[in-house]
């Protein structure tokens, strides 16, 4: 009898984990989120952390940065009303793996649709971004649903982690998001056993994406991105030498925030991109400067209604990324991404080698602004839609428009 019930379960476990568990050489290990032997040390740095108050250093407010108040107000709420226990606990809900490729070790999360059928998709988070971003929608992408057109449509969700950033491990110096790409195809294909699959990418992620895309076309057959690797027309020089005119406010807008970043918004990145040692180890062990510095980014690029319906982009979610950041230790290695890819966002648009689909989705308080036709140039665009909710991380910050644009990756696929 209990023989039985092993071998039913060893069964169930083998279609669960199904498409090659143990496949071509790769053994893929299951993985239990466990930080909490590094969360005393964590609080008590929270807690010892002198900040000045706002006699002693008035600051400018916001526009010279995260305002003390906000960050302030961030820290108590960590300190009193924050459980990473109870963090855990959700986000172990999931199922997470890990499997060695070229030697490095990379942590995905991989949730099946019920229907064989169904869509693979893979789905590449950046900085300061992570797995976390795309909980919202995994269960929701998984289940049976329909395209506009009414089409059905379901998917096998896989969310890695970028090599260098959670539970993956830092690559060697050398490292580039073409070589990402290269080890997350082998992951969807070697590993799991999907030889056809679509990826969405945003920020950073959108680099790795679009890599698959322009080079592993026989694999990727739809790619989706909210973000391009390619630099975003951020003057009105720029617009014109492309024979680009803004017709609507929203678009308008857009503009004016891509412009914005590139004036005023772009410090972390050139030092991410020039002295990321520096910036890296001066946060490592320190979570409050974590937070100043990451929680900027989650609040100055995400819609000021982030919060409130239907984004879920709170304040606990911000203390969530900046705890996973620091108890993983990967802060350093994360922002190396910029070091290793200095022309990440090239100037020239080329298209991509591939007739396979190509989707866009725009959100109002994104940092970078790409119009159709830009988008148009660098692969076979056939949706491009543009929210007036929701910012650079729309898997928390508008999870419904996100997921109707993902779903919409069935209307195309063949
Ligand atoms: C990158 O660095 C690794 C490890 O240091 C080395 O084995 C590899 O040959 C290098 N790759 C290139 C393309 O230089
Ligand atoms: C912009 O439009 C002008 C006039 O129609 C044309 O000569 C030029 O080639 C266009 N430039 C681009 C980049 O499309
Ligand atoms: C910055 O401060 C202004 C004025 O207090 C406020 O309206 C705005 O929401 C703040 N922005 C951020 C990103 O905190
Ligand atoms: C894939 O890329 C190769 C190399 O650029 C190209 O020759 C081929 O036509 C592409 N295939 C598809 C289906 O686009
Ligand atoms: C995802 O599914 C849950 C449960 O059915 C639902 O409550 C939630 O609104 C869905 N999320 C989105 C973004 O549609």
């Amino acid at each position: 009898m209990l023989e039985k019930q092993f071998a039913f379960l060893l069964a169930s476990v083998s279609i669960v984990l199904g498409n090659g568990l143990v496949h071509k050489g790769f053994s893929p290990q299951k993985f239990t989120v466990d930080l909490s032997a590094g969360v005393p040390r964590m609080m008590d740095l929270v807690r010892e952390t002198r900040l000045p108050s706002s006699s002693e250093f008035s600051g400018l407010g916001n526009s010279s940065g995260i305002a003390l108040d906000v960050l302030e107000s961030l820290r108590t709420q960590w300190l009193e009303n924050f459980n990473w226990d109870h963090e855990e606990a959700a986000l172990n809900k999931y199922n997470h793996f890990t499997v060695e490729i070229e030697g490095l070790t990379i942590h995905y999360i991989h949730q099946r649709a019920s229907d064989k059928s169904s869509i693979p998709l893979l789905l590449n988070h950046g900085w300061p971004g992570s797995f976390l971003e795309f909980l919202p929608i995994v269960n929701n992408l998984t289940e049976k649903s329909k395209t506009s057109k009414g089409q059905p449509v379901s998917f096998h969700v896989v969310i890695p982690s970028l090599p260098g950033f959670a539970f993956s491990s830092q690559p060697p110096a050398n490292w580039t998001t073409d070589d990402t790409a290269r080890v997350f195809n082998t992951l969807m294909r070697e590993v799991l056993g999907y030889d056809q699959f679509a990826t969405f990418g945003t920020d950073w992620g959108c680099a790795p994406t679009y890599s698959l895309y322009d080079n592993f076309n026989t694999s990727v057959r739809a790619a989706h991105l909210a973000f391009l690797p390619f630099s975003a027309p951020s003057s009105a020089a720029d617009l014109a030498a492309l024979n680009i005119t803004l017709s609507s406010p929203l678009q308008q807008f857009e503009e004016q925030r891509s412009m914005d970043w590139a004036t005023s918004g772009n410090a972390y990145f050139l030092e991410q991109t020039t002295k990321p040692n520096t910036i890296g180890l001066a946060l490592l062990d320190n979570p409050v400067g974590q937070l100043a510095w990451i929680g900027e980014k989650y609040i100055s690029w995400s819609d000021p209604k982030a919060g409130t319906s239907p984004s879920v982009l709170n304040h606990n979610e911000i203390l969530l990324a900046v705890s996973l950041y620091y108890l993983t230790r990967t802060f350093l290695s994360s922002v190396y991404i910029y070091f290793q890819n200095s022309d990440g966002f090239k100037t020239s648009y080329t298209k991509a080698h591939t007739d396979a689909p190509l989707l866009f989705s725009a959100f109002k308080y994104n940092v970078g602004f790409w119009p159709e036709p830009v988008v148009a140039k660098v692969g076979n665009l056939v949706m491009y839609n543009n929210h007036d909710f929701g910012g650079h991380f729309p898997g928390l910050d508008n999870p419904p428009a996100l997921l109707h644009d993902l779903r919409e990756i069935a209307t195309y696929w063949e």
